[in-house]
């Protein structure tokens, strides 16, 4: 299996991500996202990609969370997915939008409704004195919603990585794998190959 050298990066990772679909069995969305702090701490943790087009590829979240307050202050990101299966990784980096409210709320709208429910209990990231603190507060917004709407909760919405670079990367023997990078140019990408 080779890269293929598309001059669009975005529809390639379209088809990789297809094709992972069909040989992942679990979470083939699953992405590494690393964020930063202002003064230079990393930290990294899995999401899931609810949406990749043009514009970019979306996760939602609790922005009230470590990688929502880090975002809001360093509005720059990495992510990295990796499809054992396949032999393959997609890294990107780039900037950070906000995704829409009309947006977010139509995702948070597809969403299970104790998913729902959990939003609004869990104060992500914040400690949490035990399991017990977590259940009652997710029953106090199941009787607080009883059987009405659960709106989305201000506090959770989703960031979009406006990609910069994108990277595939493809398994070869002997560790003499293949890697292109696409680096934004203008209104199209730059495409070159690296060394492994
Ligand atoms: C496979 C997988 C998918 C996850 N997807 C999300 C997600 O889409 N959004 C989210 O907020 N947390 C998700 N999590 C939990 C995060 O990894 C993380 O624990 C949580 O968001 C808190 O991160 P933070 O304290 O760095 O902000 C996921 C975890 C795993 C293992």
């Amino acid at each position: 299996m080779t890269v293929t050298k598309s001059k669009d990066p975005i529809a390639e990772f379209n088809k990789w991500f297809a094709e992972a679909e069909a040989a992942e069995p679990v979470n083939p969305n699953a992405m590494t996202l690393a964020t930063c702090t202002v003064d230079g701490r990393p930290s990294a943790r899995m999401v899931l990609l609810k949406d990749v087009s043009d514009q970019g590829f979306t996760f939602y979240t609790n922005l009230e969370s470590r990688k929502g307050t880090e975002l809001a202050n360093n509005p720059l990101a990495a992510l990295c997915f990796y499809w054992k299966a396949l032999a393959r990784q997609v890294s990107i980096e780039g900037s950070v939008e906000a995704v829409d409210d009309v947006e977010a709320d139509e995702y948070f709208a597809s969403r299970s409704r104790m998913s729902r429910i959990g939003a609004w209990a869990s104060k992500q990231s914040r400690p949490m004195t035990g399991r017990f603190e977590l259940e009652k507060r997710v029953a106090e917004f199941t009787a607080k919603f009883h059987v009405g709407a659960v709106p989305r909760p201000i506090f959770w919405s989703g960031f979009r990585i406006v990609p910069k670079t994108i990277e595939f990367w493809q398994e070869h023997q002997f560790r003499l794998h293949q890697r292109v990078l696409y680096t934004r140019a203008g209104d199209g990408w730059k495409m070159e190959t690296l060394y492994p």
